[in-house]
């Protein structure tokens, strides 16, 4: 299926439906130039700086943590619903021991104006350059997040991604109803 470029802010519904629908999948290059997917369930997409801006949080114990600090860009992937079985592994496998497209089938898409690449079959890509990064502070959590989602500590790090390009499946919207 041919991609055509979208707005991206066109599809923040669709960004939402994702996350609570098994995540939305987010692309990174580590050290050697191989692209990891992982999941996210956790995102935003908004405008900032006058910018359509994808935020997404990545706590330090992921492998996808160092990739983004290496490779300051990343898509962002929303996958179809028949793609559940690949997102379960994009975010319980880690890229340290995993080639991760290679397990779920996927294909690198070639992004045009970042690093690295979009996965293929999924219908929506968001190509994201990174422009603000910074680490959660605990002291400014309201306490039940603190409990329901850091007993652990590994505070997560938010990456604001300026969204340069987007494109979709030409059925996209017929196939990813919100
Ligand atoms: C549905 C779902 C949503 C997730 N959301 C996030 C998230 O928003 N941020 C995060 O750091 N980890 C999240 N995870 C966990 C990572 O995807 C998981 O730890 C993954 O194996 C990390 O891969 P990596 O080590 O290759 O980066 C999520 C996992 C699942 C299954």
């Amino acid at each position: 299926m041919a991609k055509v470029e979208v707005n991206a802010i066109d599809y923040f519904g669709h960004f939402a439906t994702a996350l609570q629908n098994g995540g939305a999948l987010i692309v990174s290059l580590d050290e050697s130039g191989k692209p990891n997917p992982m999941t996210i369930g956790w995102g935003l997409l908004g405008i900032g700086w006058g910018l359509p801006v994808c935020l997404v949080l990545v706590r330090p114990s992921r492998y996808t943590y160092s990739c983004l600090e290496v490779t300051g860009d990343f898509t962002c992937n929303i996958p179809y619903p028949e793609l559940s079985r690949q997102a379960l592994i994009c975010g319980t496998r880690s890229g340290r021991d995993t080639d991760k497209f290679a397990e779920c089938g996927f294909t690198p898409l070639p992004s045009v104006t970042i690093n690295s690449p979009g996965i293929a079959q999924c219908g929506l890509i968001m190509e994201c350059k990174v422009v603000q990064k910074n680490d959660l502070v605990p002291e400014h959590f309201a306490p039940k997040i603190l409990e329901s989602s850091y007993a652990n500590g590994d505070f997560h790090r938010a990456y604001y991604g300026e969204v340069l390009r987007t494109v979709a499946d030409e059925d996209f919207a017929e196939r990813f109803s919100i």
